[in-house]
């Protein structure tokens, strides 16, 4: 083990520390027409000329619905103890309302069972942004029917999987699907109208405390939460302009949907800011959105740098950009979760995400990709480092576990862990991946000698 790279080392986390991999399921599978799936909106945005940097589509992506058991030996062998991967809504109930495919079904309870029996906690999110096309036909998430749809899909997954999995997760970063999906058009389902974007995210919301309510009264005893893409916001330059604007946008990234949630209140300054194009919200739906939670995902990458005029670039912070030109900045981590603990009562926090794309080279058979240990390890720290101020933070999982869809940047951006050569499928411990092992053994051990520590005292044995 490189003696570099062991801030993270400095920290010995709880032993149930929950420490994990991150999927989903549009990224991984593949097998898009495959046994009675119907398509997504991710599966219609592919076809779109330019939508994706290269290209590229989710037809095969990692072959994941093939080689899954494989996968479940890969995520054994990384020494984790949770996996966190999403169900395609499309996969499982093709038209997103009727008939369920039994087939999909199958699908994602056997992977529960393979992942349980390997002591592997599985951590199931049940939107993460493949929509069925066909209630896109329909309006999609503009269309407030959708919302008791997905309340029916999920109840079906509850059926199926039950209290046997570790926790279930409504949505996936509703700020992306309504945000990058419906007002800068860069993500499916490709629209450009903010008056939706802000009714697409009231819908997010209410279906997900609309389901939290039915899955409880189906006897979901596991923990119900939601995962949000959080950052801070900080203003590209000191003039009032900008500094307004960074107010705005944190508004509308963080307190549109921390506050609704914990709060029962939209925040002001935003919708003072949409005016005619604010949502349209009846009476009753934020007690919905606000029914309590039993934990928090959130997804952590980099920090939000704003301007006036709307450009989101860094502008020449100093700081090192990685392979998707985003700021690497751990202490932002430390600040968002101080920040939000003191300005929220805040139930225990997974980060559900946190890794980044290097550009990766697969050379005699390996990828020595230090810079992506140096991102986790400054990012582990910096979590411990919230934690000890009193942050409840209960679990950390990189994004990813192999390298997949990237979404509009296709497959030309690796965030994981482990390589994937596409052409062979073959996958292959990344550095990182290594590190990670080595990482989750030296923590089981320093658990090992706490508990001896404490035995030796009860005893009085030195
Ligand atoms: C997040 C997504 C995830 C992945 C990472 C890089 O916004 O949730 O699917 O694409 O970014």
């Amino acid at each position: 083990m490189s003696p570099k790279h062991t801030l993270s080392r400095a920290h010995t986390f709880p032993a149930d520390f929950v420490w994990g991999v991150a999927t989903s399921s549009f990224q991984i599978e593949g097998a898009a027409q495959a046994d009675g799936k119907g398509p997504s909106i991710w599966d219609s945005f592919c076809q779109v000329p330019g939508a994706i940097a290269d290209a590229s589509n989710g037809l095969v992506a990692c072959e994941h619905y093939d080689r899954w058991q494989a996968d479940v030996d890969l995520i054994a062998s990384l020494g984790v103890n949770a996996y966190r991967f999403s169900v395609s809504w499309p996969r499982v109930q093709p038209l997103g309302q009727g008939a369920f495919n039994e087939a999909g079904l199958n699908f994602y309870a056997q992977l529960v069972d393979a992942l349980i029996a390997k002591g592997i906690a599985p951590y199931v999110t049940l939107n993460h942004w493949d929509l069925p096309q066909a209630l896109q036909d329909q309006g999609g998430w503009a269309n407030r029917d959708t919302v008791q749809h997905f309340v029916n899909y999920a109840s079906e997954i509850f059926k199926r999987l039950g209290n046997r999995v570790a926790a279930y997760t409504t949505h996936n970063e509703p700020w992306v699907i309504a945000v990058l999906g419906h007002e800068s058009g860069i993500f499916a389902p490709g629209l450009k109208s903010r008056a939706t974007t802000m009714q697409v995210s009231h819908h997010l919301l209410l279906s997900h405390g609309m389901t939290l309510q039915a899955l409880r009264a189906q006897g979901c005893n596991v923990p119900l939460g939601i995962v949000l893409n959080l950052s801070p916001t900080v203003p590209a330059s000191d003039s009032a302009a900008d500094q307004a604007k960074a107010i705005l946008e944190d508004g509308r990234l963080l307190r549109w949907y921390m506050d609704p949630i914990f709060k029962k209140v939209y925040p002001q300054d935003v919708m003072a800011d949409l005016g005619s194009e604010a949502p349209h919200i009846e009476p009753g739906d934020l007690d919905i959105i606000a029914t309590p939670m039993d934990y928090l995902g959130v997804n952590y990458y980099t920090r939000s740098v704003v301007s006036a005029d709307g450009s989101w670039k860094p502008q020449n912070s100093g700081l090192p950009l990685n392979d998707m030109d985003w700021e690497i900045f751990p202490e932002g981590l430390s600040q968002l979760l101080i920040r939000m603990h003191q300005d929220y009562p805040l139930p225990p926090i997974y980060i559900t995400e946190n890794g980044g794309a290097f550009p990766d080279a697969l050379k005699v058979g390996q990828v020595d990709d230090q810079d992506r240990i140096r991102y986790i390890d400054q990012h582990i720290d910096a979590l411990a480092q919230a934690m000890a101020q009193g942050v409840p933070v209960n679990g950390y999982m990189v994004w990813s576990l192999m390298d997949n869809f990237e979404w509009s940047s296709g497959y030309a951006k690796r965030f994981g862990i482990v390589h994937v050569d596409y052409a062979s499928q073959k996958r292959t411990f990344k550095a990182s991946a290594h590190w990670y092992q080595d990482f989750l053994t030296y923590q089981r051990q320093q658990q090992h000698h706490a508990n001896a520590g404490k035995t030796a005292a009860i005893t009085g044995v030195d």
